[in-house]
């Protein structure tokens, strides 16, 4: 068994990117399983920041191979804007990037739609990310959708396009009084997408099979977070996808049995951006500092994030959800000037108290989160590159943690660098 899965334990940004890229600085493959274009996993290397949104945070590392799978979106204008982008870094990605053929394509169409669907719902929206996720899922699933694969048949690849622009444009044009864009010279567009991807379209689900077979080291790296899982998430607020471990076998075709570690993503607090429940969320002085001090402002929309307290009863789910067993902590270092830090610890509700993490929305709007309040450590971290040089308070902080949630915190990160993260022996 070789596989390692590295997946968000909240709403995303919990700093997936900074981790996959420290942990898989050995490793022979790191894959993605699901969602798109809406994620954005920044690295930091020296000084110089990469966000990456569809390929993997395995690719800023030399001879590590990249793979997107099957369960992944892709949008093509997306992809190549990266390709470009590293690049120009110096960073080729040929010969290490591999494509599922059967990865749904995101097509224009699908991000006009997002964005008309959302703007239509007013108040209601759930603040996607306008990427176009949700409609390219719903395609999948009503067995419409465009793949890969398709890309090399140019003759089904005109008459499906055909087909989809013609029906979508009558969806736009007639509930949302959306104008026509230039169909034709898309559809030119995107039937000259195979001489592009061909080079990187792989079966990789046998690939993977076969190199898991071999004991090479895997790394699969999640997208979003167990609380934006479309099952497990606060639905309707959540994204399309699962973002969860389970999603690593089907987004990639390999089985459950070949994984070996699952390792959960924590931010030392919590953010949402969008919209949806957040039964911590501070929304006062407070809520501000974290949110200017660990400069939460998204990557790929550029919104501010929403911040407030950590919360366990939320975490404690996350953990269960997605087997998690062990924890990579990060942004420990924006609480150094808190003198006082809080952490949900149980839910309460017309004087009754909840431990679960609730499923409907009403109960989910209506809690009142119940704190304790731990000693801040009220100093910085800056420079610690010893475990056992940390805080006491931080040490004990971490002991709270790890005894609500039953998992070990294993990596704690100190700033956006690589170079700042502390592994436990
Ligand atoms: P992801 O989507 O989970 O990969 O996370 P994002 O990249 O969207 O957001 C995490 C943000 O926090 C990025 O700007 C990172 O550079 C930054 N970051 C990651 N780890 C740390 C940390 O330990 N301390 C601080 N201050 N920033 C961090
Ligand atoms: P990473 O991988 C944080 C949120 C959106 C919205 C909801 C649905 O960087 O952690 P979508 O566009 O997916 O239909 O939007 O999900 N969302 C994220 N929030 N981090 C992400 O990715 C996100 N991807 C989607 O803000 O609330
Ligand atoms: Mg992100």
């Amino acid at each position: 068994m070789s596989v390692n899965v590295i997946v968000g334990t909240q709403w995303g940004d919990e700093g997936k990117g900074k981790i996959v890229d420290l942990l898989s600085s050995d490793a022979d493959y790191v894959a993605r399983y699901q969602g798109g274009a809406n994620a954005g996993h920044t690295i930091v290397i020296d000084g110089k920041q990469y966000i990456l949104h569809l390929i993997p945070s395995g690719i800023l590392t030399k001879d590590v191979k990249c793979i997107i799978g099957n369960g992944v979106v892709i949008d093509p204008v997306a992809l190549m804007e990266e390709i470009h982008m590293l690049e120009d870094n110096g960073i080729d990605v040929k010969g290490r990037l591999f494509i599922s053929h059967k990865a749904h394509l995101i097509m224009p169409y699908h991000k006009v739609l997002d964005q008309v669907r959302e703007s239509s719902k007013g108040g209601e929206a759930i603040g996607t990310t306008g990427r176009g996720i949700g409609p390219a899922y719903i395609d999948k699933a009503r067995r419409i959708g465009i793949r890969i694969v398709d890309l090399l048949d140019r003759k089904t690849l005109e008459e499906k396009l055909r087909h989809n622009f013609k029906e979508k444009n009558n969806i736009l044009k007639k509930i949302y009084g959306y104008e026509e864009s230039d169909t034709e010279s898309i559809i030119e567009n995107y039937l000259e997408f195979d001489n592009i991807i061909d080079p990187y379209i792989t079966d990789i689900s046998l690939l993977l099979n076969e190199e898991i077979k071999k004991g090479k080291k895997i790394f699969v790296e999640g997208a979003q977070g167990a609380l934006l899982d479309l099952d497990h998430g606060t639905y309707p607020f959540v994204t399309s996808s699962n973002p969860t471990s389970g999603g690593a076998c089907t987004g990639l075709g390999i089985p459950p049995t070949s994984i070996e570690n699952i390792i959960g993503v924590v931010k030392a607090y919590c953010t949402r951006v969008g919209n949806g429940p957040f039964p911590t969320e501070l929304n006062d002085e407070t809520g501000e500092k974290l949110r200017s001090i660990g400069a939460e402002f998204g990557s790929t929309t550029g919104r501010a994030r929403r911040c407030g307290w950590l919360d366990l009863v939320a975490l404690k789910y996350s953990i269960m959800i997605n087997g998690v067993s062990e924890i990579a902590l990060t942004k420990l270092d924006v609480l150094d000037t808190m003198p006082e830090i809080k952490i949900c610890t149980e839910y309460e509700i017309n004087e009754k108290i909840i431990k679960n993490f609730p499923a409907d929305l009403l109960t989910l709007s209506q809690i009142n989160p119940v704190y304790k309040t731990v000693k801040g450590w009220d100093r910085s971290l800056n420079g610690i590159r010893e475990w056992d040089k940390l805080p006491q308070e931080a040490l004990d902080y971490f002991k709270e943690i790890e005894d609500y949630v039953e998992a070990e915190i294993k990596i704690v990160s100190l700033s956006p660098d690589r170079a700042d993260t502390l592994v436990k022996e």
